[in-house]
């Protein structure tokens, strides 16, 4: 079964309500009646809601960037799932390195966010990749295994195939430099393999995994072609129409699936 790509927007804390329903107007008109990857943009909470009825009947879907584990309580600051289903999500980024690093994010919250969005429907973008320091001592693939087994506990096989894992290399994220074409098939080649110890092949098979770190349109083409690549999580390049829709373009014709 050829996969289709996946071009996946990451807006951070950028763009208010009104700019991201410009926005997606615009790309919207762009990419009218044209087959498209799969496309969703992930912007803040407070813009979910607005870019939600801008987006309907567009075939574009939207993402957002965090999810509370719990159904509802005094969580000040959180939102739950059934509030992001409430707003049309239908993806859920979870382990973003962001998430990670500045907010302290552990494996086991992770868990428990990955089970709540498994378990509601929606399909989480679950992001893993390691540092600079990591990369340098020859760690990854022991990081990406331990993000992988914590993250995935209890994860049951049959929800596997309704999962994204976006490979990030924090090293890569917003510095400008991508990580290399054939860097990136092995980690990919390793993910798969990982992977492929916690469920069966056939399954894994069906998981698209995403490259993202530095992406744009003079990189993309290279990237997507990468074997195993099967799109990207965009944070900059994603927030300026024309560079977006170029890398958009370029997946639409260079993805061999
Ligand atoms: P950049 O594309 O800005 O490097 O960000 C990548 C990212 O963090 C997407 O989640």
């Amino acid at each position: 079964m050829i996969k289709k790509p996946i071009v996946a927007a990451n807006w951070k804390m950028y763009k208010t309500p009104q700019e991201g329903v410009s926005f997606v107007s615009e790309i919207c008109n762009l990419l009218l009646d044209k087959e498209k990857p799969t496309i969703i943009f992930c912007p803040s909470f407070t813009s979910l809601f607005y870019m939600n009825e801008n987006l309907s009947d567009s075939g574009i879907e939207l993402g957002s960037q965090n999810v509370y584990f719990e159904p509802e309580g005094a969580f000040t600051g959180e939102t739950s799932v059934g509030m992001l289903k409430a707003c049309g999500v239908r993806y859920v980024i979870i382990g973003h390195s962001e998430r990670r690093h500045i907010f302290n994010e552990n494996n086991t919250s992770l868990n428990k966010k990955l089970h709540v969005v498994l378990d509601n429907g929606l399909v989480p973008i679950f992001c893993i990749g390691e540092t600079f320091d990591d990369r340098n001592a020859r760690y990854t693939k022991m990081v990406l295994k331990e993000q992988l087994t914590k993250g995935l506990d209890g994860v049951k096989g049959q929800l596997i195939d309704r999962m994204v894992i976006a490979y990030e290399p924090v090293w890569a994220i917003g510095t400008g430099v991508n990580a290399e074409p054939k860097q990136v098939e092995d980690t990919h080649l390793q993910i798969n393999g990982l992977l492929a110890e916690l469920y069966a092949t056939e399954l894994v098979k069906q998981i698209p995994i995403l490259y993202g770190g530095s992406v744009k349109p003079e990189n993309a083409k290279e990237l997507i072609e990468v074997e195993g690549v099967d799109g990207f999580l965009i944070g900059g390049a994603s927030l300026k129409l024309e560079l977006f829709s170029k890398i958009i373009e370029i997946v639409k014709n260079n993805y061999k699936g």
